[in-house]
C-alpha cells in the first residue's frame, strides 16, 4: 500500500517529536503492507512549510530506514491567501514529489464560496487536486454536496483511513461509505500523527472496504491510485462518480451564509 498523507518528519508540526517517533510510525507502517509514504507537513498560520528542512529530516529518516520503506515528499497544502501566493512562485514545492498532484485542506471554519474558482485555476495551471478528509470537516459534513461541484471539475478526494474503521464516529464513517459507494473517493491514507495520538490505520481500512466494497476498489484505493499519486502518473480509468449532476437541494441562504458558504 501507498500513503500519500501522513505526517511523518519529526519536529516540524503536530506529527511526531523525534526521529524515534518518526521511526516508530515508520516501522509501525512497514509492518502493516505500506512500501511508500509521501511525509506531508503542514503548512499553515500554525506550522511554516520549511522546504529544505523538510528534505534534509527526510533525508536523516531515509538513512535510518535502510531501505525498508520508499519515502516522497509533499504537503497538507491549507487553501489560504498566503499558500496560494507562495504556491504561484513555486508549485513543485508543495506538491506530492513535485509532481502534479497537490493534497488541499480546508478551514473547518469556512469554505468560501470561491473555493470551487480556486480549485478551477489550480488545475489550469497543470495541478490535480486531492480534497483531504471531507469526512472530518463540518461544514463538508453538513452539505456533502458541495464536493460535487468540485469532483464535476476534475478534483480527487482522499478519505482518511481510520474514518472507514469508526475511529472519528459513526457520522464519518457513514459519511466516508456513501462517497465510496458513490464513486467519489479515489484516495485512501491514515493522515498519521503520532503511534499514541493518531496511529497508521491502513490494513484495517483495507480489510473494510475489502468486505464492503470488495478487493478491486480496496487495491484501487488503497495501492493502485496513490501510486500513481507517488510517482505522478495519471490515475487509471475512475468508476464514474454517481450523482454528482443532480440538482442540490435548495439550501436557505442568509447573507453571511452567501458569502463565507456556510
Ligand atoms: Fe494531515
Amino acid at each position: 500500500m501507498v500513503e500519500i498523507h501522513y505526517h511523518l518528519l519529526f519536529g516540524v508540526d503536530d506529527g511526531p517529536r523525534t526521529l524515534e517517533d518518526s521511526l516508530a510510525l515508520a516501522n509501525a507502517s512497514a509492518a502493516e503492507g505500506v512500501t511508500h509514504i509521501v511525509a506531508t507537513p503542514h503548512s499553515n498560520h500554525e506550522h511554516r512549510f520549511d522546504l529544505a528542512g523538510n528534505r534534509e529530516k527526510l533525508e536523516r529518516l531515509n538513512e535510518r530506514l535502510e531501505g525498508r520503506l520508499t519515502l516522497g515528499l509533499g504537503c497538507d497544502f491549507h487553501l489560504s491567501y498566503e499558500n496560494l501566493e507562495d504556491l504561484r512562485r513555486d508549485q513543485s514545492k508543495y506538491t506530492i514529489n513535485g509532481k502534479q498532484y497537490l493534497l488541499v485542506e480546508f478551514s473547518d471554519a469556512s469554505i468560501p464560496a470561491v473555493t470551487s474558482e480556486i480549485l478551477y485555476d489550480l488545475q489550469l495551471n497543470g495541478l490535480l487536486p486531492i480534497i483531504t478528509h471531507p469526512e472530518r470537516n463540518p461544514i463538508l459534513v453538513q452539505n456533502p454536496r458541495r464536493l460535487a461541484d468540485w469532483i464535476r471539475g476534475g478534483c480527487l478526494v482522499q478519505v482518511t483511513a481510520a474514518s472507514l474503521t469508526g475511529r472519528f464516529g459513526r457520522r464519518a464513517k457513514a459519511m466516508c461509505f456513501d462517497l465510496i459507494q458513490k464513486n467519489w473517493v479515489h484516495f485512501i491514507a491514515s493522515d498519521a500523527h503520532s503511534m499514541g495520538g493518531r496511529p497508521p490505520a491502513m490494513r484495517e481500512a483495507y480489510q473494510v472496504l475489502e468486505q464492503e466494497f470488495g478487493r478491486d476498489t480496496a487495491e484501487r484505493l488503497c495501492e493502485r491510485n496513490p501510486r500513481a499519486a507517488f510517482y505522478g502518473e495519471l490515475l487509471e480509468l475512475q468508476p464514474e462518480p454517481l450523482a454528482i449532476y443532480e440538482e442540490a437541494q435548495p439550501a436557505r441562504r442568509g447573507f453571511l451564509k452567501g458569502i463565507f458558504g456556510r
